[in-house]
């Protein structure tokens, strides 16, 4: 009986490409996407994406907007759910994620607006719950994340499931890692001024995904990508 839960064979389920480049990487995954998106257009359905933020994925939309802008694609069939959104900061914050998406694709392409999400830093507390119940069940309603994009932060953190985020996890209000805080410390001009808490969609959330393509690049990335893909699942490194 094949013993599937030898260490060996939990590595080999996460494929590992290295890449000359970022460049050379992001090319490869926005064919990739590109040719779900056409795949999709040519049955007459949609497709859904889940997005990240952060400087990790900013190559990958330039290169999508390339797309667009040069090649003809079109983002009409294209339906959104990003992971994540500070708590506390309006969509129109210059740090705020939607603010981000909107001027690192959302703008540059032809997304109807309807088909793009970002979960709302503002909700109330009271509401926060029902709020990122309903997140799920339009991600469910949409069919589901078929493409997920993910960075990795130096905690081990996807999306913002800091350590001890377990697998199950779904979207929910957190509280940010101490080191979360301090690398965003420099865009918010000081460490003091980085929300405390976000909203993010879960692990279990997120694995439900039909392909993922998680993406690091650099040195500073290096020894919690190796945490992250050769090492035993734990909770405290959550990607
Ligand atoms: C952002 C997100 C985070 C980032 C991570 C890496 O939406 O989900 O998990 O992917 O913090 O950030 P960068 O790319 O700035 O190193």
């Amino acid at each position: 009986m094949p013993n599937s839960n030898t260490e060996a064979e939990q590595f080999e389920k996460i494929r590992t490409k290295v890449f000359p480049s970022s460049e050379t990487a992001v090319r490869e995954l926005a064919s990739i996407v590109a040719n779900v998106i056409r795949q999709r257009q040519s049955e007459d359905r949609r497709v859904v994406l889940g997005l990240a933020t952060g400087s990790t994925p900013v190559k990958l939309y330039r290169e999508l907007i390339r797309l667009h802008r040069k090649e003809g694609l079109s983002f009409q069939n294209v339906v959104t759910f990003n992971l994540d959104e500070y708590y506390g900061l309006p969509p129109n914050h210059p740090e705020s994620y939607r603010h981000f998406m909107e001027v690192q694709l959302f703008e540059h392409v032809d997304i109807p607006r309807q088909n793009v999400h970002v979960p709302d830093g503002m909700v109330p507390r009271p509401e926060v719950y029902a709020y990122c119940q309903e997140y799920e069940s339009r991600i469910r309603e949409a069919g589901g994340l078929d493409v997920q994009i993910l960075g990795i932060g130096r905690t081990g953190h996807i999306g913002f499931n800091e350590p001890g985020s377990g697998p199950d996890s779904r979207t929910r209000l957190v509280t940010l890692d101490r080191l979360t805080r301090r690398d965003a410390a420099r865009d918010f001009r000081g460490e003091a001024n980085v929300p405390g808490n976000a909203i993010t969609m879960g692990v279990g959330t997120i694995l439900q995904a039909r392909e993922l393509a998680l993406l690091a690049w650099g040195e500073s990335k290096a020894a919690i990508l190796r945490a992250a893909i050769e090492v035993q699942q734990t909770d405290t490194v959550p990607a």
